[in-house]
């Protein structure tokens, strides 16, 4: 999309970018400036202007976890440096590195086809390899951050590259340093650490019907189970916009837990550190009888109300209304609070 430039020249914005296609909501959305980011050597000249100008910026990069007004003032900075390697191998463990515009399913692709099986698990996940870190990414069980060696990001503070280690991350449930400290950090490299020591995780309760007997399915079984799982429950955002779950699972104290526990016996969770649990957000809103439901434009899908959707017309305030009477809903029936888990741009 930019114009070919070197690194010192003047970066030249795109005006009046339409976003629709960038969103999986499928929201009608435009910026006011964009910028397509190919090369991390492009992103200091280009901050410097952006502070000099004094303009918002953002990064998008799949766009499956943001919610677009209409109009986005100042730069949309559009992550799309590409490109994924082994870097290095010993006895235990391969390193790989990925560029921050990577689609994720086909890195996850990608390292099974390289014999390196660990990601099988998040196949599917929509999103770039940039976004995966930030919001640590999960499913059936894993989370990516136990696979991170580093983040490589640049500093819009400092104005510089910082290569953050998995504890500088401070990955916690769909959680790190980098979401924590929004507007600050545009990831441009990813390195994952894979063990050689493979172990198929399958203690996820939807893996039991897909393995009914096998307890040593193959990562590619794995990986294909994930994809069969994941497109039953999840719409596809080429068919009806969506940006997965919609909300987080709360994390409630042990003794608002035994509470509910007891007044609603059937209520669906996980343990938590210190003693805390997770609720399953989707069993909360299932009860309150919202699955399926269509409210204008937008609705809770049919087979996950964890997922608000987009019917075609429907803008963000559309969906933060839905998501507002659903939030009140929960709280009133429950007694517990839901956060929106997509970024509101
Ligand atoms: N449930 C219902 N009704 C529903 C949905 C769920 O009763 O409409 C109950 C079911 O009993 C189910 C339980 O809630 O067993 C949990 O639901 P599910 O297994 O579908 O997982 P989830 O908690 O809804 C989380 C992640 C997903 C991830 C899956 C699988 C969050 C917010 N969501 O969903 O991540 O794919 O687990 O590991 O943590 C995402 O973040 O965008 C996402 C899709």
């Amino acid at each position: 999309m930019n114009s070919p430039q070197n690194a010192s020249s003047k970066p030249k914005l795109v005006p009046n970018l339409s976003l629709k296609e960038r969103n999986t909501f499928g929201f009608e959305a435009s910026t006011e400036l964009a910028y397509e980011i190919t090369s991390a050597e492009q992103i200091p000249v280009l901050m410097r202007e952006v502070l000099h100008q004094k303009l918002s910026w953002r990064v998008l990069g799949g766009g499956s976890n943001v919610i677009l007004p209409k109009l986005l003032p100042g730069v949309t900075l559009l992550m799309n440096i590409t490109g994924q390697e082994i870097i290095s191998s010993d006895d235990s463990s391969v390193l790989l590195a990925a560029g921050g515009g990577v689609n994720w399913h086909e890195f996850v692709t990608w390292t099974l086809d390289q014999n390196l099986p660990g990601l099988e698990n998040l196949a599917l996940i929509p999103g770039t390899v940039g976004a995966a870190p930030i919001q640590n990414i999960g499913a059936y069980g894993v989370e990516i951050g136990e696979y991170i060696e580093s983040v490589e990001a640049f500093d819009a503070i400092n104005q510089t590259f910082t290569a953050f280690t998995k504890e500088q991350c401070q990955f916690a449930y769909r959680d790190s340093h980098f979401k924590r400290n929004s507007n600050r950090f545009i990831v441009t490299r990813v390195i994952f650490r894979i063990p050689k020591q493979w172990m198929a995780r399958i203690h996820y309760a939807d893996f039991l019907k897909e393995f009914s007997g096998d307890s040593s399915p193959s990562p590619e079984e794995i990986f294909l189970a994930v994809c069969k799982i994941r497109t039953h429950k999840l719409p596809d955002p080429k068919v009806i916009g969506n940006a997965g779950s919609f909300f987080q699972n709360p994390i409630v104290p042990a003794e608002q837990f035994e509470t509910l526990i007891h007044k609603f016996p059937e209520l669906v969770s996980y343990p938590n550190a210190a003693g805390k649990r997770k609720l399953a957000a989707g069993w909360l809103i299932d009860q309150c009888g919202f699955k399926g439901q269509r409210m204008g434009n937008v609705g809770v899908y049919e087979n996950q109300a964890l997922v608000l959707v987009n019917y075609g017309n429907g803008t963000a305030q559309d969906i933060l209304g839905l998501a507002k009477c659903i939030q009140d809903k929960v709280d009133d029936l429950f007694g517990v609070k839901l956060d929106i888990e997509p970024n509101i741009l």
